[in-house]
């Protein structure tokens, strides 16, 4: 167990990072980590707090009243919690996307999170997902990976998610929201989205996810050399 283990899997939002993190994650032994999560919780804070979630110096005054947890499912799968209460589903409601990449913006938000994320790393073999891995939480990670897609296949995949989980969307407008994330995650000050120098790139937008999976295996055997 050490950061050189670490998995960092960077990317935007729809290339189909949780769903191939957690397969290579059960594939390693290695236990996944969703940091999308921990933001989408503090999302939900601001949320329900009536919150602005570009307004920085009210986001901030409410982080420290915020008991963030995570635990595992006996599906393995990850549960996060706020103030004990299980959130797992609620954050995932599409308005709480658009909170989650705006108070992801502020720095204050940041800085709650990097510290929380790196213990996690320090603890066990981890594959951890998310937008700033490779580049800021683990810069000392043995794999690192820039997993993409064009934004049309993005889209289209999560429109397709929305729609089982019974969610009504339209596609231009899941389009339109995932062109404005990227905007909003490349964009900003700080911890901006973006392929670390040493992070191997992985475009799945012609591939299943059978193939994206292969792909990322053999590109983390390449560099554990497993
Ligand atoms: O991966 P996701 O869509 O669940 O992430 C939600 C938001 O959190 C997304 O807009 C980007 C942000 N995020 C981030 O800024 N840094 C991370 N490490 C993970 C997510």
């Amino acid at each position: 167990m050490s950061i050189q283990r670490s998995i960092a899997i960077d990317g935007p939002s729809g290339a189909g990072k949780s769903t191939l993190a957690k397969a290579l994650a059960r594939e390693l032994g290695y236990v996944y980590v969703d940091t999308g999560a921990i933001y989408r919780t503090v999302g939900l804070a601001a949320c329900r707090a009536g919150v602005d979630p570009e307004d920085g110096a009210a986001v901030a005054a409410l982080l420290p009243g915020l008991d963030i947890t995570m635990g595992y499912g006996p599906d393995g799968v990850q549960r996060m919690y706020l103030n004990g209460e299980d959130v797992s589903q609620a954050i995932r409601q599409h308005e709480i996307s658009r909170y989650a990449s705006c108070v992801s913006a502020l720095p204050a938000v940041r800085a709650f999170l990097l510290e929380r994320q790196r213990k996690l790393a320090q603890a066990q073999d981890v594959v951890m997902d998310g937008r700033d891995i490779g580049t800021v939480v683990l810069p000392g990670a043995g794999v690192k990976i820039f997993l993409t897609a064009a934004p049309e296949a993005r889209a289209r995949r999560r429109w397709l998610e929305l729609n089982e989980r019974g969610q009504q969307a339209d596609y231009d407008t899941v389009l339109r929201d995932v062109l404005e994330r990227d905007r909003r995650d490349e964009s900003r000050a700080a911890a901006p989205l973006r392929r670390a120098a040493d992070a191997a790139l992985a475009d799945t937008t012609e591939l299943d996810l059978d193939q994206s999976l292969a792909l990322l295996s053999k590109i983390v055997k390449e560099r554990l050399g497993a």
